[in-house]
């Protein structure tokens, strides 16, 4: 991965928030109150997430978001900060809220999250023409990486920008109620995971049969690749002629929060790095894999030298998924 580094830089636009997380001993269910504890306050939002995970893979990344003119903001951008991720296009809004998440992991480790959006909300129609801007400044062969926990117009705006510059773009539809898959054929790669898939295109990602079928229903709408990932925590990725399958490894489950980033993080590295559809796919699963064995989700993002342990024991299973 380290050695084929080319010009391009991350570009993260999404969410920028203050995560507060608890673990539980029970589920959630209609109890009305559960006792936590482990409480822990981190830098959070997918946008945030996806650029920390590049940088401290060694990629050059720039985050576009919005957080309030609050201390709440402090503890979203801090860990950027010390990151020395570029944060030059991440506004202070007068008067606003962070956004937060309340984040309860229970012992399985598969997280709920309550978002407030709050600041990420703020983006305006004059904005527009920041994001136009960050895009045209940003080097040949950039990568958009862009989540919906932010206004969707916003989000186009981004994808019409980056498009027309022949950026590679990653798009991961969350929350899928403000997907336009009329964007379909601008998006490189679409990530989403079992239940985002499911929304999308009515298949459960159990397998990586459902996942060959949810696959090809995205690649008909326009995706130029689907890359499904599964509940296993392998991921299934295709395009027009080639499918894969990456199968999971076995790794003890500590908490699921901020894993999908990782793999979007990883995978964007990769992509800049020009590495094979096989590669990509193998490090996205190799730092899901890392970020779910540890409490947090900045927290628990590997290094190189981590992150390719995983890789070397993923890449060599990975399978190719015939049409039927
Ligand atoms: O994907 C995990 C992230 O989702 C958290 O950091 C939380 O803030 C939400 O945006």
């Amino acid at each position: 991965m380290a050695d084929k580094k080319k010009e391009g830089i991350i570009l993260s636009l999404g969410s920028v928030n203050a995560d507060f997380q608890v673990r539980v001993d029970q589920k959630l269910g209609e109890t009305t109150t559960l006792l936590a504890h482990d409480f822990r306050r981190f830098s959070g939002g997918k946008a945030a997430n996806v650029a920390y995970l590049a940088r401290k893979l060694g990629a050059p990344a720039l985050v576009l978001a919005r957080v309030g003119d609050d201390d709440l903001s402090l503890q979203a951008l801090g860990a950027l900060e010390d990151m020395e991720i570029d944060l030059r296009y991440v506004e202070k809004v007068k008067g606003v809220t962070t956004g937060f998440s309340m984040i309860m992991v229970p012992e399985d480790g598969k997280k709920n999250i309550v978002l407030s959006t709050n600041a990420n909300d703020a983006w305006q129609d004059h904005d527009r023409e920041k994001v136009k801007q960050a895009i045209a400044e940003a080097p040949a062969g950039s990568v958009l990486v862009v989540d919906y926990e932010v206004p969707p117009f916003i989000v186009e705006e981004a994808i019409r920008a980056a498009h027309d510059r022949g950026f590679t773009i990653v798009l991961d539809p969350s929350p899928t109620d403000r997907v336009d898959k009329a964007l379909f054929p601008m998006i490189d790669y679409l990530v989403p995971d079992a239940s985002e898939t499911e929304s999308l295109t009515g298949v459960s990602a159990t397998s990586a049969d459902d996942g060959k079928k949810a696959a090809r229903k995205l690649l008909k709408e326009g995706v130029q690749h689907a890359v499904i990932k599964l509940e296993d925590g392998g991921c299934v990725i295709a395009n027009t002629e080639t499918m894969l399958y990456v199968p999971p490894i076995e790794v003890e489950v500590v908490d699921t929060t901020g894993a999908g980033d990782a793999f979007a993080g990883a995978l964007a590295v990769a992509i800049l790095e020009g590495s094979s559809l096989k590669a990509l796919a193998s490090y996205g699963v190799a730092a899901s894999h890392a970020a779910i064995t540890t409490y947090g989700s900045q927290p628990a993002y590997p290094d190189r030298e981590r992150l390719e342990e995983l890789f070397n024991q993923i890449c060599n299973n990975v399978q190719e998924l015939h049409e039927q």
